[in-house]
């Protein structure tokens, strides 16, 4: 645990989480359909490749979530009776949380943030940076994934009294998860809540394949490189052999369903080892590793998920293009 008086971090990923890599890829690539778990996109190389993603010009979302802030942070803030702190989950480099942290700022004197993040770096270079920025904040962040983050807060970390927690989940994180798994997720939140207090949930709204591929899959390979990471973390971190020219990013959209999937595809017949976990891993040419599906929302989906969740959604804020939303979900009575 680092702390001084404006700022401390929590750490639950060292040790334990190298464990729990070696074990996930075990199980991930030993399936008959082979699978990688998205939260080990982010290592340090990889959150870098995240932040740029963040930049291209097809990666709409991120422009689409600021302008928003931009435009409408200060109704949002409003929209819950103060004074709050806030909380979010998968915080990152914190760039669009600064439009609500100032909006927050002007109108009361002093702020308690809690980021939570699966990467250590950048929970703390974000942090650092924002306590240069803001004299009236104080930090308490959390290094660990979102589960662990929730069960760490519950135990350890008391309400701050006359305050509400207003909690935050930006990016398109919520459509990372699956469809039971996203109402667990809002379940485990709502139960960290009190009534009145609030989440802020971005999600990214259904439309065009045109618009939402290149999203996925951009012309300079950003998004390739991020996805083919994961393969070279395996190599970096478990000894593994990956030759990572060949497999190919995939990106495609699943229409019924309404989400992106992700995949990387082997594109011939190979073996492959991971020395650290006595592993050797067979590829068919074509067969594919899945690595993250993002589901996509409409409002009348969003308004069943909070209601089944111990929420109501009481405003939705939209870009001008409408490619994204942001949704007050405000915490019931006994949920
Ligand atoms: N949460 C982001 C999203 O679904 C993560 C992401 C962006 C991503 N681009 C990606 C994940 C490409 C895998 C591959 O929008």
């Amino acid at each position: 645990m680092l702390s001084d008086s404006r700022l401390t971090i929590h750490r639950f990923a060292e040790g334990g989480d190298s464990n729990a890599f070696a074990s996930d890829v075990r199980a991930g690539l030993s399936a008959t359909r082979k699978a990688l778990s998205p939260k080990y996109f982010y290592d340090e190389l990889g959150s870098r490749l995240f932040e740029a993603i963040c930049w291209l010009p097809e990666y709409y979302l991120t422009r689409a979530e600021s302008e928003i802030l931009r435009t409408h942070g200060d109704e949002i803030v409003s929209s819950v009776d103060g004074p709050v702190r806030l909380l979010e989950l998968g915080s990152g480099s914190a760039e669009k949380t600064r439009f609500l942290i100032e909006a927050l700022l002007s109108k009361q004197p002093q702020l308690h943030y809690l980021p939570v993040d699966i990467s250590d770096s950048s929970l703390e270079l974000s942090s650092q940076r924002l306590l240069r920025l803001y004299p009236g904040l104080r930090i308490t962040g959390f290094a660990a994934d979102y589960f662990t983050a929730l069960q760490a807060l519950a135990l350890q970390v008391p309400a701050d009294p006359g305050h509400r927690t207003v909690a935050l989940f930006l990016g398109s994180n919520i459509g990372n998860f699956g469809r039971d798994e996203s109402r667990e997720f809002l379940r485990a939140v709502r139960k960290l809540l009190r009534p009145e207090d609030a989440l802020l949930l971005g999600a990214d709204l259904k439309k065009s394949p045109d618009i939402l591929i290149p999203a996925y899959d951009d012309a300079l390979g950003v998004t390739a490189a991020f996805n083919l990471n994961l393969l070279a973390r395996i190599n970096r971190e478990l000894d593994g052999n990956f030759d990572v020219g060949k497999f190919r990013h995939r990106a495609t959209y699943n229409d019924d369903l309404g989400k992106i999937e992700i995949h990387l595809v082997s594109v011939e017949p190979q073996v492959v080892s991971v020395r650290a976990l006595d592993l050797q891993v067979e590829f068919d040419e074509g067969e594919t590793i899945s690595t993250e599906n993002s589901y996509k929302f409409d409002l009348e989906q969003l308004s069943a998920i909070a209601s089944d969740t111990g929420f109501a959604l009481a405003n939705t804020w939209f870009d001008r293009a409408r490619l994204f939303s942001f949704n007050l979900f405000v915490a019931q009575e006994n949920a």
